[in-house]
């Protein structure tokens, strides 16, 4: 079973310390959600995990499957089974979805070591994927620089999460305003996709805000704040902060670093 641990992680990216001494374990089939005031962190931690080169490690450590990966490069961590939903790039003339994802599984089939995927098995593969998901059979025909509103935008992460099955997905739920029916096809995509890989995936969703959680629902729920996980809980957690906000955590974290 996939299982990552973070222990003690303080990160800098150029002179600013952003996270102070991270504590945050993910085990497979679990779903993980990290919360937290805008500015606390949580995307300096996905980032961190996937290994992006901007910022730099001072103290603690990554643990995947009981290796230390603190110092990996980004794709020896992808070819260890760690995925980060990333934007798709911005513009690639002619590339339509089908192609990039092609691309995208190919990239990773190598790194593995592994054949390119034939043309049949990739259309398999990715038809299976996309009705898992319930991603129109049109999108997969759409390029790259048409121009997706935010829901396409995170529909085609949530795709290429279901071709991909990682041993452990982190998705950071940028803020970006999507509606509800949007939101509802990205949670179902989510929930399909952990249903069915179950216990060989591990799950870290970062937000700002409870709305999905209503839709996916966690089995943990770690709080950042200022660099650090100020509080733990389960689901329970989400509904108190939905009530309260996140202001009764940050004063009492702010009261105590001012005492100390
Ligand atoms: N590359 C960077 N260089 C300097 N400061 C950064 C960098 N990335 C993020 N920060 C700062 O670190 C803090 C945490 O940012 P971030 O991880 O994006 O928080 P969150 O995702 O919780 O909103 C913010 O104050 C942000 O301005
Ligand atoms: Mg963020």
């Amino acid at each position: 079973m996939p299982d990552l641990e973070i222990r003690n992680l303080h990160v800098r990216a150029g002179e600013k310390e952003i996270l102070r001494g991270v504590e945050l374990t993910v085990g497979g089939g679990e779903i993980h959600a990290l919360m937290g005031p805008n500015g606390s962190g949580k995307s300096t931690l996905a980032n961190a995990i996937m290994g992006h080169p901007g910022l730099e490690v001072t103290e603690g450590q990554i643990v995947w499957n009981g290796a230390d990966i603190t110092g990996a490069e980004p794709d020896e961590r992808a070819r260890m089974g760690l995925f980060m939903a990333f934007q798709y790039p911005v513009a690639v003339p002619g590339v339509t979805v089908t192609k990039y994802l092609r691309t995208v599984l190919n990239a990773h089939r190598t790194a593995r070591g592994e054949e390119p995927i034939s043309l049949r098995d990739f259309r398999r593969t990715v038809e299976a994927a996309m009705e898992l998901t319930r991603v129109p059979e049109e999108f997969s025909r759409r390029y790259l620089n048409d121009g997706f509103s935010g829901g396409e935008k995170k529909r085609m992460e949530i795709l290429q999460l279901a071709l991909m099955k990682p041993a452990l997905a982190v998705l950071d739920e940028t803020d970006s305003g999507l509606d509800i029916d949007a939101l509802r096809v990205v949670a179902d995509g989510v929930n399909s996709v952990a249903r069915e890989v179950g216990a060989n995936m591990g799950l870290l969703i970062i937000t700002h805000y409870q709305r999905i959680l209503h839709l996916v629902q966690p089995s943990h729920v770690h709080v950042l704040y200022r660099g650090r996980v100020v509080r733990e809980g389960g689901p329970e957690l989400v509904g108190e902060l939905e009530a309260k906000g996140y202001g009764w955590i940050t004063d009492e974290v702010d009261a105590e670093e001012v005492a100390a």
